[in-house]
């Protein structure tokens, strides 16, 4: 062989071998982006923004206020198409900051009704992994009622399903929340998700597979029928895939067309008994998140179980009162003789709150006093109130910036007696 066909060889074989290594990374990417279809790709008109103010040390990005995003797409999850997932990307181009699985968007929305425009202030649970470029929220559409009480539709639910398309605008603000998965822990996990109440599971279960978790994960989702079922095959996929999650639906009211142990692996709802035959019920951290009467069985239930109450997360979507923790539950012995008046001025009321009464707004909501309110986490600044006189206090300092003379209802208990412009 002459000194020219080896360096041909040699060079026919270097440039086969780039090839192949380029076409296995153009691969690699195909197939990442196949598996990832909730992805948006950054808008081409991003432009490079220089505010510090949104910048973190460690090179993340949040903010404060509301920031505009963009509607990517939306897609409906169950076979009603009553729940549709908005994926958002901001308006501004930069990355995102990572949230904690579980945590929600406090949304800003300007909305014409019968009475004319008006704002309203909502918060939607992020039902997807964190991810720089987007996020997705889920949304149930909430019916009017037409029986004796003759409800109206949810204003905010109905308005993102009629009006809120690609391309629309929406005010967000950053993810806030105590309701997230502890990701330090390696303890098993039980998720409990009751209908719309499956969206912070979500995050969370997309979350620790994508990250290869190998904590045992069992989801508990409980719906009346496989269509209410939100996103079914992609939870089924993840369950087949991942030899560490136990996917168990509960259909309280199954159609014909629902397969016993393939669609659905319990006729019922998600109650004690079921989770104590399911699970050997040792080491367990619970997150709850559903409808207020599985959330008024369920928590005492675990408690009554021997579970501990810091094993035992839990986010109601509105206002619920959990037995044992409700509003005017005994004081605890060495509080029992604190008690501080509180006034509330618009209505005339005077009420004695003690240590088990909980935040203000709890202690206003059972004297039957209406208050807004959206996260009941300090965070949306909806239950904003004047504090005409006294003091309040905060167990951890809230997210909502407060204005001056006024005090967050759902996240403050009175330092002594106080008046509220209520
Ligand atoms: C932390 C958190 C996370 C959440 N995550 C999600 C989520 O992921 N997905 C989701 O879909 N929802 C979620 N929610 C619930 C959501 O924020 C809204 O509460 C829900 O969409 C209803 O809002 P709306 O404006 O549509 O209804 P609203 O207009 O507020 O009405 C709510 C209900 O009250 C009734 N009503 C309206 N007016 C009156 C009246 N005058 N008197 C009596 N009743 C009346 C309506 O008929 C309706 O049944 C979450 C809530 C919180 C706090
Ligand atoms: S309800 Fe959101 S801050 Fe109080």
């Amino acid at each position: 062989m002459t000194t020219g066909t080896l360096a041909l060889i040699i060079a026919t074989l270097l440039i086969t071998q780039a090839a192949a290594l380029l076409l296995t990374g153009y691969y690699r990417r195909w197939q990442k982006h196949k598996a990832e279809p909730g992805q948006v790709a950054p808008p081409l008109t991003a432009p490079p923004s220089s505010r510090a103010e949104l910048l973190r040390p460690g090179g993340e990005q949040t903010w404060s206020g509301f920031r505009e995003f963009e509607v990517q797409r939306r897609v409906y999850e169950d076979g009603d198409r009553q729940i549709c997932s908005f994926y958002l990307a901001p308006v501004d181009g930069r990355p995102l900051p990572p949230f904690q699985p579980g945590q929600f968007l406090t949304f800003r929305l300007s909305v014409e009704g019968p009475g004319g425009g008006q704002t309203l202030t909502r918060c939607y649970s992020l039902s997807d992994r964190p991810r720089s470029d987007c996020y997705r929220v889920s949304i149930k559409r909430v019916p009017g009622s037409t029986g004796a009480e003759g409800l109206p539709p949810g204003r905010s639910s109905n308005y993102f399903h009629d009006h809120v398309e690609p391309g629309s605008r929406l005010q967000v603000k950053a993810p806030a929340g105590q309701f997230h998965l502890d990701q330090e822990s390696d303890r098993p996990l039980v998720l409990v998700g009751g209908g719309i109440g499956i969206t912070p599971m979500l995050s969370m279960l997309e979350h620790l597979l994508e990250t290869g978790s190998r904590r045992e994960t069992w989801l508990f989702y409980g719906v009346r029928n496989g269509v209410e079922m939100v996103m079914q095959p992609r939870l089924q996929q993840l369950a087949e895939q991942h030899p560490y999650f136990h996917l168990y639906s509960c259909f309280s009211q199954p159609l014909e067309s629902d397969r016993p142990g393939i669609d659905y692996q319990h006729r019922g709802r998600v109650d004690i008994d079921l989770l104590r035959n399911t699970l050997p019920m040792a080491g367990y951290q619970f997150y709850l998140c559903g409808p207020q009467p599985m959330m008024q069985s369920l928590v005492p239930d675990l408690e009554a179980l021997g579970i501990h109450p810091a094993d035992i997360h839990y986010e109601a979507f509105g206002p619920a009162s959990i037995p044992g923790k409700k509003p005017h539950a005994p004081a605890q012995q060495a509080d029992s003789d604190i008690a501080f008046e509180v006034r509330f001025s618009k209505s005339g009321r005077r009420v004695t709150w003690q240590p088990g009464a909980g935040s203000l707004l709890e202690l206003a909501e059972a004297e039957g006093i209406e208050v807004d309110s959206g996260c009941r986490a300090g965070s949306c600044g909806v239950c904003q109130t004047r504090l005409e006189s006294g003091e309040v206090g905060y167990d951890t300092p809230p997210d909502a910036d407060i204005e001056s003379g006024h005090c967050l209802l759902c996240k403050s208990k009175p330092k002594g007696d106080l008046v509220l412009q209520l």
